[in-house]
C-alpha cells in the first residue's frame, strides 16, 4: 500500500503527541486509514528539538515554506498557531493541491472564510477536528452525528486553563497567578495566554461551532468576549454558598434575527453536570430539534488528546479523499481473524 505523505509544521506539544501516537497506534490507524499515514518531513524552527523528538526518523528542516511546496507531500498538519506565518502557510499548501489539517482555532476563527473558500475552490480539504475542544469529536459530532437536526443551540467549556484556574481556586484556595503559572507549566495555555483568561480562546472555538451548527460565515469580530480576569475568589466562593458554580461557558444560539456568540463566566446550578466538570477538562452541550440535549465531554488541551484529533483527520483524509474508491466507504476495520475471537 502507497502511504499517504504527511508534512508536519511545528513539532511542539501537540506535534509531538502526533508524531507519538501515529508512531505508537500505527498498525491500527494504517488499518482505518486504508493505506499508511507517514510523517514525512517536520518544520520547525529549533531543529535540534524537531530531531530529538523525531529520533532522526524523518527528514527534519526549518523552512516551512519548502515543505508545503514539496511535490512528495500530500497533507500539511498546520500546528504553528496564531494568525501571521500560518495563514500564508495554509494558503500556500492550499494553492499547490495540499489538503490541510489544523488545530489552529485562532487562524480559522478569524481568517476562515478565506481559508475555505480557497479550499474549495482548489477541491482540497481542510479539516480541524483538533481545533475545538482537543481530543472530543465535537466538530465530527455537529458535522455528522447531528447532521439531522436544526440546532437550536450550544453551550460548553471549552477552554481547559480558565476551567483548571477557576477549579483549583475553588478547591485550594490558590490565587489566580499561581494556578495560571501550573497551568503554563501543564501545557494547557495558549504561548500568550491572554487569549485564555480574556475569553478570546474560548471565542474562537464558539465562532467555529456556530458557523458549523448553523451554517454561518466564521464571525469571530461579532461574538460578545469576557474573560475571567474580573472574577475575585470571593465570587466563587458566594457563587458556591448559593449553590452555583462559575464556569467560563461559550455560547452559540439562534434567534428568530440571527446567531448570538458569547463567551462570559456563567453561574450554573453546582447539581448539573456541565457544573462539574473539572480541571482542563472541556464538555460541550448541543442542543438539536431532533435529538434534544446531548453532551460530549474530555480532554479539551494537552498533547495526545490533541494529537487524537489531529490524526482523526488525517484518517478522515486518507480514507475519504485520498483513497482508491473502494476504500472511501466509512468501515468497521476489523482484522477478520480477530471477529471470532470476540464473544457475544
Ligand atoms: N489553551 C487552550 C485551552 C488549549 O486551555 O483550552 C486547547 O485549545
Amino acid at each position: 500500500m502507497k502511504p499517504i505523505n504527511v508534512g508536519l509544521l511545528g513539532i511542539g506539544t501537540v506535534g509531538g503527541g502526533t508524531f507519538n501516537v501515529l508512531k505508537r497506534n500505527e498498525e491500527e490507524i494504517t488499518r482505518r486509514a486504508g493505506r499508511p499515514i507517514r510523517i514525512t518531513t517536520v518544520a520547525d524552527k529549533n531543529l535540534e528539538h524537531a530531531r530529538k523528538v523525531t529520533g532522526g526518523a524523518v527528514k527534519v528542516t526549518d523552512d516551512a515554506f519548502a515543505v508545503v511546496a514539496d511535490p512528495e507531500i500530500d497533507i500539511v498538519v498546520e500546528l504553528i498557531g496564531g494568525y501571521g506565518v500560518a495563514r500564508e502557510l495554509v494558503l500556500k499548501a492550499i494553492e499547490n493541491g495540499k489538503h490541510v489539517v489544523t488545530a489552529n482555532k485562532a487562524l480559522l476563527a478569524v481568517h476562515g472564510n478565506e481559508i475555505f473558500a480557497a479550499a474549495q475552490k482548489k477541491g482540497v480539504m481542510v479539516a480541524f477536528e483538533a481545533a475545538v475542544a482537543g481530543g472530543i469529536p465535537i466538530i465530527k459530532a455537529l458535522r455528522e452525528g447531528l447532521t439531522a437536526n436544526r440546532i437550536q443551540w450550544l453551550a460548553g467549556i471549552i477552554n481547559g486553563t480558565t476551567n483548571f484556574i477557576l477549579s483549583e481556586m475553588r478547591d485550594k484556595g490558590l490565587p489566580f497567578a499561581d494556578v495560571l503559572k501550573e497551568a503554563q507549566a501543564l501545557g494547557y495555555a495558549e504561548s500568550d495566554p491572554t487569549f485564555d483568561i480574556e475569553g478570546v480562546d474560548a471565542a474562537h472555538k464558539a465562532t467555529i461551532m456556530s458557523a458549523i451548527a448553523f451554517g454561518i460565515p466564521m464571525q469571530f469580530d461579532k461574538a460578545h468576549v469576557e474573560g475571567i480576569t474580573k472574577l475575585e475568589s470571593a465570587d466563587i466562593t458566594y457563587a458556591e454558598q448559593l449553590g452555583y458554580r462559575i464556569k467560563l461557558l461559550g455560547i452559540a444560539r439562534r434567534r428568530d434575527n440571527g446567531v448570538e456568540l458569547r463567551v462570559h463566566p456563567t453561574l450554573i446550578p453546582a447539581k448539573r453536570l456541565i457544573a462539574n466538570v473539572e480541571g482542563a477538562m472541556n464538555a460541550v452541550l448541543v442542543q438539536g430539534d431532533a435529538v434534544g440535549a446531548t453532551l460530549y465531554y474530555g480532554k479539551g488541551a494537552g498533547a495526545e488528546p490533541t494529537a487524537s484529533a489531529v490524526i482523526a483527520d488525517l484518517v478522515d483524509i486518507t480514507r475519504l479523499h485520498t483513497a482508491d474508491p473502494e476504500h472511501r466507504v466509512p468501515h468497521l476495520a476489523f482484522q477478520p481473524d480477530q471477529v471470532q475471537d470476540i464473544a457475544v
